[in-house]
């Protein structure tokens, strides 16, 4: 049988989904200065350096991997129980294993648009459907008219904050509010940005059950190529996520590196949700003021630029050796996402859009 016979086989929902598509192909990124995918822009600390060449060292590489020893400082992190949480490849892993636990072929998902492009891959393969409420024209969480979109078909509730790309934040108050509504309905909000906004829902966690978090340690831990992300929720939902998570999918040099970094006594890993937030975000918003660019107000390291010319200014940073991301979908079809990095890498970026402004 060939490849094209199988094809007809392949679920339909799958087959009208279109693949993924990274905004560059075949460039060796580590040249560039990477404002584009919302990584830490920092070297790797020499701590994680140092733990996963000792674990290659020790041979544990053949090994399968084991959490047991890793979920109680997991757990000191988080301030939650060990029982309250489950690693995962990557929040999204995360972000599947929920859907999966929760939704079945056409059932309905509520969630603020533009979001984050896993949510719909996702439910695509799942056949679920989402109903995707506009964020405001000026870029607000759309409070009234998402609450009024929840109905008996509504299975599960994202909120994810703060949003990625828009960076609009939702108040504790709102999560509240969702969560309050129906405690059968879940409510997942997505916390990849922790770290830099030092907002999160987890102290409703103990008074609403329905309540499910994510992490990551992609972003503020510099641990984007390892892949290992968490949910946090009641050890009774985290025991049926397990069912869905593969015994061994987070891989044993993610746990080796994720370790060195919560066990680093002198927390460096926090100097880049600082230094992005306190330092660089205030100086690039100061530079687009002065410069009057239009750009939106974020609750993370990275905010949507519109300039007169979006492509032509994308094209233009990318020949000084700076990528940033161009949007798709349609409401911010004019803009680019850019995360900040040090001070010293923005001022490389103002520099370099200060000359694109001045030949414009
Ligand atoms: C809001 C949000 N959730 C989840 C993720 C997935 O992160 P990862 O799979 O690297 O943990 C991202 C990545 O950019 C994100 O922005």
């Amino acid at each position: 049988m060939t490849q094209k016979q199988l094809i007809p086989c392949v679920q339909e929902q799958i087959k009208a989904l279109s693949i993924y598509k990274p905004p560059w192909s075949a460039i060796d990124r580590t040249r560039f200065l990477r404002f584009d995918l919302n990584e830490n822009t920092l070297p790797l600390p020499d701590c994680v350096k140092t733990a996963l060449k000792g674990w290659i060292d020790a041979d544990r590489i053949p090994l399968y991997p084991e959490y047991a020893d890793f979920m109680p400082k997991l757990a000191q992190y988080v301030g939650t129980a060990s029982e309250q949480l489950l690693v995962t490849n990557g929040s999204d892993q995360a972000i599947e294993v929920v859907l999966r636990s929760f939704l079945s072929k056409g059932d309905e998902l509520l969630m603020a648009q533009p979001g984050f492009p896993m949510f719909s891959q996702i439910a695509g393969v799942i056949g679920a459907k989402i109903k995707g409420i506009p964020y405001t024209s000026d870029l607000r969480f759309p409070r009234q008219d998402f609450f009024a979109a929840v109905s008996s078909s509504t299975k599960l509730i994202v909120l994810v904050n703060p949003d990625n790309p828009t960076g609009v934040s939702i108040s504790q108050e709102v999560i509240e509010e969702a969560l309050r509504q129906r405690p059968e309905l879940p409510v997942l909000v997505d916390e990849a940005y922790f770290e830099f906004t030092g907002a999160t829902s987890l102290e409703l966690l103990a008074q609403y059950p329905n309540l499910i978090i994510l992490r990551t340690f992609s972003k503020a831990f510099a641990l984007g190529g390892l892949r290992l992300g968490y949910i946090i929720a009641h050890p009774d939902l985290i025991t049926e996520f397990t069912k869905v998570r593969g015994p061994f999918d987070v891989n044993t040099c993610a746990i080796a590196a994720a370790e060195a970094q919560l066990a680093d006594p002198a927390a460096s890993w926090r100097r880049f949700p600082q230094e992005t937030m306190q330092v660089s975000k205030p100086y690039l918003e100061a530079f687009f003021k002065e410069h009057q660019v239009q750009y939106y107000p974020s609750a993370a390291h990275f905010l949507l630029v519109e300039p007169t010319d979006r492509d032509q200014a994308v094209t233009y940073l990318k020949e000084q050796g700076i990528l940033v991301r161009p949007m798709l979908a349609p409401a911010i079809k004019t803009t680019f996402r850019m995360n900040v990095g040090t001070l010293a890498q923005t001022q490389q970026f103002t520099a370099a859009y200060a000359d694109y402004l001045r030949q414009q």
